[in-house]
């Protein structure tokens, strides 16, 4: 049968992988299994969001606007403006906005709306962060475009280095896609990196695609975004969008709503693309996203919770295994020599699932998967559940 002969170059899907792996294998142990590898987050989203849901339950025989309600429109662009300290005036929702079925299928469109055949006299590129969120490397190469990847390690504190991306790749560069508060590592991009990457994609005639998912998760201080970032760099929107989620903000993965921000241009581009191949938001999950962006106490409470699971991993394994506290997200990224062996000692002995960093990242260009030592441990149970977690893993590890 005729397929896209680019999925062959689409790599495994991690959760795959992890199967492939752990299936086989039956934990000696007769404790609970305790699941460390997925970033679903185990808090319950707050009581308004049924209650929006319940409110608009005569709605779902409708069709809902692809582009997002003006309710939710107008919400977001309050709600990005108040976050980043953006000038309101700066921010049409009409023009500056774009609602998703959550970021994931947003992320993935966005390749075929900026990929072109080609740039800068070769194949296009798509710069991807190495330990990198599946989908950027998914939508690069389905997209026909070389994805690049950039190896963001603890040598260069593990945000890609921006400086060392040859001037041919940066001219063949249709896209690059960022990603602040890091997944896996939880590095946040300060607001110099944004503008310098920002930059860049001015000068180098690019797509810049912030993927901030995470950037409501963190430990200190708030992480700033490429929006403020180009509000300092002052010449407006252009070349940079930025993707958000209520997955992880709101603890509302399965109600599956975020949004795309920033150019003008392109978000009426993507307008017109996404009314062929976008995902529509119902209007009952329109309101309750509306709702959601509209209250910043859940999320306080939220983020004081995910801080707490830090201090229990941070009393139980700190000082071990590379551990740092992650400035931004809920992932532990622990250098464990090799992060496959680990993972299957940990299901065998411990009966703790988590994932080998290696899955999350490649080996490209002859120079080492940069995950392969790592595991990826996502902090998002309960805290009794975490203290046997880490006393499991103090044993086995
Ligand atoms: C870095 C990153 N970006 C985007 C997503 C997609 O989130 P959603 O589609 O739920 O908005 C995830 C989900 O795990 C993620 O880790």
């Amino acid at each position: 049968m005729p397929l896209n002969p680019q999925l062959d170059t689409l790599s495994d899907y991690p959760f795959e992988a992890l199967r492939n792996l752990l299936n086989p294998v039956t934990p000696v142990v007769n404790h609970p299994p305790i699941l460390m590898s997925v970033g679903e987050p185990q808090h319950q989203p707050p009581a308004l969001l049924t209650e929006a849901l319940a409110a608009h339950a005569h709605e779902w025989n409708k069709y809902p606007p692809m582009a997002g309600t003006p309710e939710l429109r107008q919400a977001i662009v309050e709600w990005l403006a108040r976050r980043y300290r953006l000038d309101p005036a700066s921010l049409d929702p009409e023009r500056h906005v774009l609602t998703l079925g959550g970021t994931k299928e947003g992320l993935y469109l966005l390749s075929s709306l900026v990929v072109p055949r080609r740039k800068g006299g070769g194949r296009p590129v798509v710069l991807v962060p190495n330990p990198y969120y599946l989908v950027y490397n998914g939508a690069a190469t389905m997209a026909g475009a070389d994805a690049v990847f950039l190896d963001a390690t603890s040598d260069n504190a593990f945000m890609p280095d921006l400086a060392a991306i040859p001037h041919e790749t940066l001219e063949r560069t249709a896209l690059f896609y960022l990603c602040s508060p890091a997944n896996p590592q939880g590095t946040i991009a300060s607001l110099d990196y944004l503008k310098q990457a920002i930059t860049l994609a001015r000068r180098h005639d690019f797509v810049l695609a912030v993927d901030e998912c995470y950037a409501e998760i963190y430990d200190r201080a708030p992480p700033p975004g490429a929006l403020e970032a180009c509000a300092a760099l002052g010449e407006g929107y252009n070349r940079v969008v930025v993707f958000h989620s209520l997955s992880k903000r709101s603890s509302a993965a399965g109600l599956r709503s975020g949004f795309v921000a920033g150019d003008p241009e392109l978000i009426g581009k993507f307008a017109h693309l996404r009314s062929f191949g976008g995902c529509q938001v119902p209007l009952p999950i329109q309101a309750a996203a509306t709702a959601l962006w509209r209250d910043e106490a859940h999320v306080e409470v939220n983020r004081a919770l995910y801080r707490r699971k830090f201090d229990i991993a941070e009393a139980a394994i700190g000082g071990r295994f590379g551990f740092y506290r992650p400035d931004g997200g809920f992932f532990l990224w622990l250098d464990v020599g090799d992060g496959e062996a680990a993972a299957l000692r940990l299901w065998r002995d411990a009966a703790i699932r988590v994932l080998p960093g290696g899955y999350t990242a490649r080996a490209a260009d002859g120079r080492e998967n940069p995950g392969a030592r790592y595991i990826r441990l996502a902090i998002v149970h309960d805290e009794a559940t975490l203290d046997a977690a880490f006393a499991r893993i103090g044993r086995v590890l």
